[in-house]
């Protein structure tokens, strides 16, 4: 059985007291008999912060982006090994704004993953098409071949120690979401394309969706079977919101 994950990604939003705001917010809905895993990701300087705001709560703690070297002389990069010091358990990688626009091909995407499950992180790899690739009929080319450059350099064993979130580029941060029933076939298109590698990892992987999620259509989302839980921006900014979600998730 896949567990639920609904996950915050906060993007470079927020500074030291709207993020107490939101993590009391949080903490104070936050019941503890949900059955999803509830994962927040604050830009990297507020990490340590937002771990000692979540005290002894179960939450989850992610980055947002990783460097695929270990250590040297890389300034301004972050690498998975501080990740993990400072408390993190997950890390996105391959966002769509990180590949559209900071040049994130999808071999760096999947040196990133590997970064972060070789120190110990659950890699979040993000992908998704674009508009013009969905109305070229190439989604589905797009997102395998997103997958693709992970399974080509760790096996599909190194990819099913991670999660898959699928995020249509043009429903991220848009206010469209894809429809219920186009998340899912695409979700059940991304699990049956793991099939082919191995069986166990198409139905142990867990795979969110992210675009666009609110209070208002997670039920319709998350109700999909292939769907397992959501990535979410703009709404996981509003404690009530982003708690309405969680409580969708059950
Ligand atoms: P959104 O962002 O929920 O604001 O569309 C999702 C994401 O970028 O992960």
């Amino acid at each position: 059985m896949r567990r639920t994950l609904i996950a915050g990604n906060w993007k470079m939003h927020g500074q030291m007291n709207s993020i107490r705001e939101l993590m009391s917010g949080i903490s104070e809905q936050l019941q503890s008999d949900w059955r999803c895993e509830v994962l927040v990701c604050p830009p990297a300087v507020y990490i340590s912060t937002v771990k000692q705001l979540i005290g002894d709560k179960t939450v989850s703690l992610g980055a947002q982006n990783v460097s695929e070297q270990v250590q040297g002389a890389f300034t301004g990069e972050v690498s998975a090994d501080m990740l993990t010091d400072i408390g993190c358990q997950y890390v996105l990688v391959g966002h769509s704004e990180r590949r559209s626009l900071y040049g994130e091909s999808d071999e760096l995407v999947a040196d990133k993953f590997a970064a972060a499950l070789k120190a110990g992180l659950k890699p979040v790899l993000c992908i998704g098409e674009t508009l013009e690739q969905r109305e070229n009929g190439t989604t589905m080319n797009v997102v395998k071949q997103q997958i693709d450059a992970v399974i080509n350099l760790l096996g599909i064993d190194g990819l099913a120690k991670g999660v898959i979130a699928y995020e249509p580029v043009w429903a991220i941060g848009t206010g469209v979401t894809a429809s219920p029933e186009q998340a899912q076939e695409v979700h059940a298109a991304i699990r049956e394309h793991l099939k082919q590698s191995c069986t166990s990892a198409a139905q142990n992987t867990q795979i969110l969706y992210g675009g666009s999620m609110k209070a208002a259509n997670a039920e319709q989302l998350l109700a999909q079977p292939d769907i397992d839980g959501g990535l979410i921006g703009g709404a996981s900014l509003k404690a009530d919101e982003f708690i309405a979600i969680c409580k969708v998730a059950g």
